[in-house]
């Protein structure tokens, strides 16, 4: 049997998942941490409009969602952002807000196949995104990849396949 793909990850820290859409960032989440811990994008989006899709809550989702990070950090309570976060300037709000609280900043990339993603997508029934769009975020994805570490992330934990996803074992540091 094939090792178990450690993701170390700092008790008081800021994980920020990673990865188009489909490629399992809340399902990721749901597994390894507390429901508490993890701050989404599209529940929030459901708090304010009612609707989790509802793109004109977009502003305000993540407003509430860096206003609940940066609580949480102050606290020193670990804290799992599950959006998207394929773009820098995405990335730079919410490593700004780890920096201020002195608290460290972890990247865990679902770095999976356009393919999956896309085959994914159209499985789903609900929050079925158009192909595009999710072309357009793996293609983001990858070209941020190599940037990482120099925006300011102490890690970044890939994971490149289902195989590497199913035998992630988080381990607190
Ligand atoms: P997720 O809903 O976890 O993806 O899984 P995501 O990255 O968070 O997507 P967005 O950004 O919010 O849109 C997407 C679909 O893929 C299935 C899930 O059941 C869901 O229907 N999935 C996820 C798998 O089949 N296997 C996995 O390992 C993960
Ligand atoms: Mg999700």
């Amino acid at each position: 049997m094939r090792p178990l793909t450690p993701v170390r990850i700092p008790g008081d820290g800021m994980v920020v998942l990673m990865g188009a859409s489909g490629s399992g960032k809340s399902t990721f989440a749901a597994r390894h941490f507390g429901p508490t811990d993890v701050l989404s994008s599209d529940a929030l989006r459901g708090l304010v409009a009612g609707d989790e899709s509802d793109q004109s809550a977009t502003e305000d989702a993540f407003e509430l969602l860096r206003l609940a990070l940066r609580m949480r950090l102050a606290r020193g309570r670990l804290t799992v952002v599950d959006a998207t976060n394929v773009q820098r300037w995405a990335r730079r709000l919410l490593l700004d807000a780890a920096r201020r609280e002195g608290r460290p900043a972890i990247a865990v990339v679902l770095d999976l196949p356009l393919a999956l993603c896309l085959e994914r997508n159209e499985l789903r029934l609900v929050h079925r995104l158009p192909a595009a769009a999710i072309r357009r975020q793996h293609r983001w994805l990858v070209e941020s990849l190599p940037m990482l570490a120099a925006e300011g992330f102490a890690r970044v934990e890939l994971l490149r396949s289902p195989d590497e996803v199913e035998r992630a074992a988080v381990a607190l540091i």
